[in-house]
């Protein structure tokens, strides 16, 4: 059993990764906390309520993150991002806000609080940006030592980004924190555009979802085809959308699923291609490598594994 906290831009496929691991005996979760990118952090917090709530999971806390990147003031909504999520992060489906609130612990102290309490029994999943992951090692930097994985959805290593040619979306979001945390000594593994551009979800899971008939079947199937249809519009002929965030947490709970690739990374801060994960030349012979970068997946195996579990949080 793991313990897992999910850091989330609540959109449509951190929703997915939250039923998956909602639907995963082995998964423990333990909090989710709430960054930005595809959404406001406060949209993101209202959407990780809602959908916990719509999933059968009302206990699982969610905190409040730090609502803006290290190197600038404000953070909006991309007009990608409104395409390729909606507008409200769930593919523009009405779904009700939750009968809870936010818990009143920053999101950042309660990261520490669990990386002191749990130790190596946490496992980290961040899929937004990594802004709160770099802030809680800054503030409390004895946590290095005591925090388990980090499995982070982010970056591109031997692909085109999908922000530009160079830059995936969640390390474009806040490239001084990614470079942190790459940098920090910490251990992490990234699951990147490299292999989630290979895990497709289609219209044909989507509608046995529609089929089961109930609100989280519908939901998801209707939340989802709205991606799938992003996807298609982006990516003629790709045939589906990346399940991004749900290989991270997957992975995260059975490492087996890809092949890694020992690297020390940092994240390219200047010029046209600031925000590229790339590796770091000035660490290359250094023998201790911090980041393993995911270069293939069992396909099959993950996403058979992930229509199981988020067919059986969709059933209940
Ligand atoms: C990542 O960016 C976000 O849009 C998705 O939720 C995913 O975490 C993919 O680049
Ligand atoms: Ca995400």
């Amino acid at each position: 059993m793991k313990n897992i906290i999910l850091d989330l831009d609540t959109g449509i496929d951190d929703t997915l990764a939250i039923a998956y691991a909602l639907g995963n005996p082995e998964a423990k979760l333990i909090g989710i906390t709430g960054t930005y990118g595809n959404v406001t952090v406060d949209q993101g917090v209202r959407n990780a309520l809602a959908v916990t709530e719509l999933f059968g999971h009302p206990e699982v806390p969610v905190y409040r993150g730090i609502d803006h990147p290290e190197a600038k003031e404000t953070f909006a909504v991309s007009q990608g991002s409104a395409f390729i999520h909606g507008a409200n992060g769930v593919g523009d489906v009405d779904i009700p806000d939750a009968k809870r609130s936010a818990e009143s612990e920053p999101a950042v102290d309660f990261i520490i609080d669990a990386a002191k309490t749990y130790g190596k029994e946490l496992t980290y999943v961040p899929t937004g940006a990594m802004t709160n992951i770099a802030a809680a090692l800054r503030r409390a930097p004895e946590i290095r030592n005591l925090i388990g994985d980090i499995v982070l959805m982010g970056g591109a290593l031997t692909v085109p980004g999908n922000v530009n040619a160079w830059t995936e979306a969640n390390i474009s979001q806040d490239p001084e924190a990614a470079d942190y945390l790459f940098r920090s000594g910490v251990r992490t593994e990234m699951i990147g555009l490299d292999v989630t551009m290979q895990t497709l979800l289609t219209r044909a899971e989507t509608a046995q979802w529609r089929e089961l008939g109930t609100p989280a079947g519908r939901f998801l199937a209707d939340m989802t085809d709205y991606y799938i249809a992003a996807y298609e519009k982006t990516a003629p002929g790709l045939g589906g959308c990346g399940l991004h965030d749900p290989l991270a947490v997957a992975t995260a709970i059975d490492p087996t699923l890809v092949a890694t690739l020992p690297i020390n990374l940092k994240v390219e801060l200047d010029g046209p291609t600031r925000g590229r994960t790339i590796g770091d030349y000035d660490r290359l012979n250094d023998p201790f490598k911090t980041t393993s970068v995911a270069i293939a997946v069992n396909k099959s195996r993950f996403l058979d594994d992930f229509m199981r579990r988020v067919t059986s949080v969709a059933t209940a």
